[in-house]
């Protein structure tokens, strides 16, 4: 496994792909690797000739500054995680790097960014659409690999690539959890025993939920959703909506096998977000 740092370099690096048509697979990462970025790169891995897996922790796509500061940054423990999965370059670009200059561009996603994560982390999906285009055309991939548990980042993606005309296949993979139901994330490892104890309310919730959809008006079974949590100690619902799974606004009535519930949580100052097909 090569770790390189420059755009130049990884453009020699993967000329031999390009010459022989070996397709390439990418996974986008900001670091802090747990069990489901790594589902991703075994994911890749088995469809790629080769496996590009970026780490950098992207400043622009940070509406709060102290979650910028506070974002794990393990990028030793990483690397040997990468190496045993299989990845074949590791491209960690500096800040300087990846913004040689400010990116002033602003991408129009219509609705699809007004909602959810978008309304409460004003700006967030421009600087991941931001860097996201960057890196795609730095590695410019066959396939680049997302995982369903930033749902609606997924569809921005998608949306995006579809926007650019970008030939890049977008692959949704399942969420990870713990053996007990806690959806991975590198936000996790901020827990406190405590609060990994109540955040389990986040996922037994939305299971509870899709037990008791169709059955339940939507209206009462959103509040229902959000008062469980709410009572649970030490949790702070930020939104709660059930949405459709394409167009991620939220809806009012049941259609079947079309929506999603899509959850924000504060444990102490920590965000955990969840969701579940329902
Ligand atoms: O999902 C993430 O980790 C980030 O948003 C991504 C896609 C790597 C862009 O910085």
């Amino acid at each position: 496994m090569e770790v390189i740092e420059t755009k130049e370099a990884l453009t020699q690096a993967l000329q031999h792909c390009r010459d022989s048509r070996i397709s390439i697979g990418f996974v986008p990462t900001m670091g802090a690797l747990h069990p489901g970025h790594i589902s991703l790169v075994e994911r890749c891995r088995k469809e790629n000739g080769v496996v590009v897996v970026s780490i950098f922790v992207n400043p622009t796509q940070f509406n709060d500054q102290s979650d910028l500061a506070n974002y794990p940054r393990t990028l030793e423990e990483d690397l040997y995680k990468l190496s045993s999965a299989g990845c074949d370059y590791v491209f960690a670009p500096s800040v300087e790097e990846m913004y040689p200059e400010e990116d002033t561009r602003v991408f129009d996603f219509g609705m699809l960014d007004k909602v959810m994560e978008g309304a409460y982390r004003p700006g967030h999906f421009n600087g991941v659409a931001q860097i996201v285009s960057r890196l795609f055309d730095a590695v410019q991939p066959d396939k680049a690999y997302f995982g369903e548990k930033d749902f609606q980042q997924l569809a921005i993606i998608r949306r995006m690539v579809a926007m650019m005309n970008d030939p890049i296949r977008i692959v949704g993979c399942p969420i990870v959890r713990e053996a007990d139901g806690l959806a991975m994330s590198s936000r996790n490892m901020r827990l406190t025993p405590e609060q990994r104890k109540n955040a389990l309310e986040i996922a037994h919730t939305l299971l509870a939920c899709r037990e008791k959809i169709g059955c339940v008006p939507l209206g009462e079974l959103k509040k229902w959703v959000v008062d469980r949590i709410n009572h649970t100690p030490g949790l702070r619902t930020e939104y709660f909506d059930i949405v459709d799974r394409d167009s991620l606004q939220p809806v009012s009535e049941y259609k079947e096998n079309a929506l999603q519930a899509c959850i924000a949580v504060y444990a102490g100052a920590v965000r955990l977000i969840d969701n579940i097909r329902l």
